[in-house]
């Protein structure tokens, strides 16, 4: 069970070679040849210098000098050729398990990314593949010369006494036992160890991505000793893992020392009865040695090997994640003549991120081409929800979803997102400059295009006051420049795509006034000519809006123009309300509205 486990893992970790396979293993095999055939060979030259002490026969010495000197000079000519094959194939490989890996995690539907953490994801990219790198660089070209010089040396005792050579095979199958015994618990602690630095990772990439959160609130104490604490899970689990690997070496050294012990008593009682010769019993005690090291060395490779497995199996199994698909199939035929004229619409669609829970019930909504509706509502009613299925990051599981009048499933999730531009709340940058910010909203734009945009979003003004202009860096996540200027790259680069759909999730209110006095002319110049949905927090700037939805819990439960919604009373106009009353200006420090949570 073990041993065809081990077997199909390492079968597993091969196949990620793809076409280096070859070229890996004539290097493995070259070296390691080379290196047993030395080890092998070096008992028989003692043997034949032990036969010379005795008999004087100058032929055995000559055998014994020409034998080291051709084994020694293929071993430095040809060794390093070999060593040099192998070790490049194994940067090649590695190199290319780690393009695939981040050619997959950009390929996972958006589900994947919410529910592990990037931390985890990191883990993988790291320790994981660098564990794999640790089995094609080390630990297989050392099980190679160990089972050639085992199987070199079994041969070899074979070859001097076959009643010694069989005991010697019996006990050393009782190592391999005892070695695949130990090699399962510590294959357990190996795993238990990578998850537990999976989770190390994910604690210091949420410091670094919280710091600010951890500065304002004092909490270095707090994620210390979060960190702390999986940091001495790993070490426990190290630990446990040492005292293991000391037990293997005491044991196996235990039986090879009798065994040793056993072979020398045997053998010296074997040549005063004269059945062997002395230089076949100093020959077999070195091949013996060997064998002892083959085996203590073979344990060992095998426990490590385990750790690099359990990190191969775990590439192998992020490699077979699901892909996000092509497209969706419509979950439901849309009533063709409600959507005839409408640039995107939502019929009846319910959804949910697990099977048993709905975040969306029954939602209809529909924007006209150039219309402008918003979505309103309760923290949590599905706003952004709602923005998600559009970008097509999820299916809905019932109801249908038309863009441009077709259903969804007559695009590609490619196609579908390509008709529309999605400026977040929190606008994202990329480290790098602003230009290739802003030409990532169409990646063949022109300068000219590029400064048009920029103009267009209030951008350029600010950008040319920056030491390099356009070719300013944006730090970590755009972390040199302000909210509101990143905002304005953000909208220059959803003006540059010039998608005819717009999702907006309105950030203003994070922004100080003048700000979002300039952000409001970007979005409105960005909103020219668009259809657009818009996620409102301040029901102030969708006054005008042709349509106003109501989500609450998942449902819509008011739909209308402002004055209409008003009129009625309900939801919205209570919303609106409290957001009056918050905007005059306050009586010195009064109690928060409990209704503040509202949108
Ligand atoms: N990835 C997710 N997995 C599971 N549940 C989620 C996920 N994202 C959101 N939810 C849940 O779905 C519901 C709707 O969330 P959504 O983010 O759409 O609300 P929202 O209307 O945008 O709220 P807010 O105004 O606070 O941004 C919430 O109950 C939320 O807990
Ligand atoms: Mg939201």
């Amino acid at each position: 069970m073990f041993i065809q486990k081990l077997t199909q893992e390492l079968l597993q970790l091969l196949s990620l070679m793809k076409a280096k396979k070859r070229a890996y293993f004539l290097g493995l095999l070259g070296d390691g040849i080379g290196q047993a055939a030395v080890l092998v060979a070096l008992p028989f030259v003692f043997k034949d210098l032990t036969d010379f002490a005795s008999s004087k026969d100058p032929a055995l010495l000559t055998r014994a000098i020409v034998t080291m000197a051709a084994m020694f000079l293929l071993f430095s000519l040809l060794s390093p050729f070999f060593s040099y094959i192998y070790r490049r194939c194994v940067r090649e490989v590695v190199a290319n398990i780690r393009l695939l890996v981040f050619q997959r995690l950009s390929r996972l539907p958006f589900a994947y990314y919410e529910q592990h953490h990037s931390g985890d994801t990191m883990s993988r990219l790291g320790n994981d593949v660098q564990l794999m790198e640790r089995a094609y660089a080390e630990q297989l070209k050392t099980l190679c010369i160990i089972m050639l010089s085992l199987i070199g040396s079994i041969v070899g005792m074979f070859a001097l006494d076959g009643k010694i050579a069989t005991v010697l095979l019996l006990v050393s199958t009782l190592t391999l036992y005892v070695n695949a015994q130990f090699a399962k618990s510590v294959r357990r602690i190996g795993d238990q160890m990578q998850q537990q630095l999976g989770t190390g990772t994910e604690r210091l990439s949420d410091f670094l991505a919280g710091l600010p959160v951890i500065k304002m609130f004092h909490l270095q104490k707090v994620v210390t000793a979060r960190y702390t604490e999986a940091n001495e899970q790993v070490t426990l689990s190290a630990i446990k893992q040492g005292h293991k690997h000391a037990l293997l070496e005491g044991t196996n050294f235990f039986i090879q020392f009798v065994s040793f012990g056993g072979m020398l008593v045997f053998g010296i009682m074997m040549v005063a009865k004269q059945m062997i010769g002395l230089g076949v019993l100093v020959a077999m005690v070195q091949q013996q040695m060997l064998v002892t090291l083959a085996f203590l060395q073979l344990g060992q490779v095998i426990t490590t090997l385990q750790g690099s497995l359990a990190g191969a199996s775990r590439i192998v199994g992020f490699l077979q994640e699901p892909l996000e698909p092509k497209r969706y199939e419509p979950a439901s035929t849309p009533t063709a003549t409600r959507i005839y004229d409408s640039m995107l619409t939502m019929e009846q669609v319910d959804f949910g991120y697990t099977a048993d829970t709905k975040v969306l019930q029954g939602v209809s909504l529909q924007v006209g081409r150039g219309q402008m509706a918003a979505l309103v509502g309760t923290s949590g009613g599905g706003k952004s929800t709602v923005m998600k299925l559009l970008l097509g990051y999820y299916p809905p599981s019932a109801g249908s979803l038309s863009l441009l009048g077709k259903p969804i499933g007559q695009y590609s999730i490619a196609e579908m997102r390509s008709l529309i531009s999605y400026v977040p709340q929190d606008a994202f940058l990329f480290e790098g400059t602003i230009e290739e910010n802003i030409r990532y909203g169409c990646l063949d734009a022109t300068e000219e295009e590029v400064i048009r945009a920029s103009k267009a979003a209030y951008a350029h003004d600010f950008i040319m006051e920056l030491p390099d202009g356009y070719q300013t860096r944006t730090g970590e996540r755009g972390a040199k420049l302000s909210g509101g200027q990143r905002q304005r790259i953000a909208i220059a680069r959803a003006i540059l795509k010039n998608a005819p759909i717009l999702l907006l999730d309105e950030a203003t209110s994070a922004l100080d006034t003048e700000s979002e006095f300039w952000v409001q002319r970007a979005l409105a110049a960005l909103m020219q000519e668009k259809t657009v949905l818009v996620i409102a927090h301040r029901l102030s700037t969708i006054e005008h809006a042709d349509m106003i939805y109501v989500l609450h819990e998942g449902k819509v439960m008011e739909q209308g123009r402002h004055a209409e919604l008003l009129a009625q009373n309900g939801l919205y106009a209570s919303m609106y309300e409290v957001q009056q009353r918050k905007d005059r200006p306050a009586p010195a420090l009064s109690a928060p509205e409990s209704s503040a949570s509202l949108i």
